[in-house]
């Protein structure tokens, strides 16, 4: 029987949890993990965290790689390479979750693939920056390897526009910045399995917002793609490499893919649409891990 690494911080997380049902109901024997508590005994070659023992498993799924400072985060994909490297099968490859964290590397790459994707510049210069800020005139400041909208920020070219970009400059000494698309007020996330569209939904800003993460007060509603976004979705996840991902596409005068998220959760699109995404990541577990990812 298959023995199945889930990699969660949250015992509860709603995608840990289906995860854990789906590999079941496939048959085969999922384990949960944390990478909180992860050792690496280097003079036995083990690995493990808790009672798992990670070389033992045929495949890792990884959920989250739980909160980390850069130490941390640096070890736990070192952990997953070499489980890699061991013939584990790691979901999402730990390669794929990089690129996708990383807004700085999957912009490169959608614009590389010609995905289209908002104009962006990523500098260490404060005077670049405040140029690309007027020729925007509107922008969005993220962090490089930010999530669920946090740190997320707009800046107009005005007065406290250029005051507010110095003190992000200040904190940081690295601006990732994007022309803001003009938007219906929601974005769309789209669930690829396995090179398929699993589902997906719009996420609608609350009130007064513009941020549409569910995290953020988002709220999901199902959503029929059209060609075109379905397409943009499957080569995005096929640019990056992932096995299972969400991608982001903002609607404004054409489809921009905004970015790609490696772990992504399942929640929200099986509230808004009864599509449970771990089914079909358990159904590629069960049969597909032998086969390179699409
Ligand atoms: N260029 C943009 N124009 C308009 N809205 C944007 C833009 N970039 C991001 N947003 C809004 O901010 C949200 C978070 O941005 P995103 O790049 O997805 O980062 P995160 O990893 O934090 O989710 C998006 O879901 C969208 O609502
Ligand atoms: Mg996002």
């Amino acid at each position: 029987m298959k023995k199945i690494g889930i990699a969660v911080t949250d015992p509860d997380d709603w995608t840990g949890v289906s995860l854990f049902n789906s590999i079941e109901y496939y048959g085969m024997k999922p384990v949960k993990f944390s990478f909180n508590e992860a050792t690496s005994e280097i003079s036995s070659g083990k690995i493990y965290s808790g009672n798992v023992d990670l070389t033992a498993l045929d495949a890792v799924v990884v959920r989250d790689l739980g909160p980390a400072t850069h130490n941390d985060v640096s070890f736990r994909f070192d952990i997953l390479c070499q489980l890699k490297e061991l013939g584990v099968a790691v979901i999402n490859s730990p390669e794929s979750i990089a690129k996708a964290a990383n807004k700085y590397v999957s912009s490169f790459l959608f614009q590389k693939t010609g995905i289209p994707t908002p104009k962006t510049i990523v500098t260490n210069n404060l005077d670049e920056a405040l140029f690309a800020l007027s020729s925007f005139r509107r922008a969005v400041v993220k962090p490089v390897f930010g999530y669920k909208g946090i740190g997320v920020e707009c800046v107009r070219n005005s007065e406290s526009g250029v005051q507010k970009l110095k003190e992000l400059f200040k904190n940081n000494r690295l601006i990732y910045m994007q022309e803001f698309i003009p938007n219906p007020g929601r974005d769309i996330r789209v669930f690829v399995v396995n090179g398929k569209v699993a589902g997906s939904i719009y996420r609608v800003a609350p009130e007064g917002g513009w941020i549409n993460n569910l995290s953020r007060g988002g709220s999901a509603k199902p959503c029929v793609l059209t060609d075109e976004q379905e397409r943009l979705a499957l080569k995005a996840s096929r640019v990056i490499g992932t096995v299972y991902a969400g991608v982001d596409i903002i609607e404004g005068d054409r489809d921009y893919v905004i970015e790609i998220n490696g772990t992504p959760s399942g929640k929200g699109i099986f509230e808004a649409c009864g599509v449970d995404v771990t089914r079909m990541i358990a159904e590629y577990l069960v049969s597909g891990t032998n086969s390179s990812p699409p």
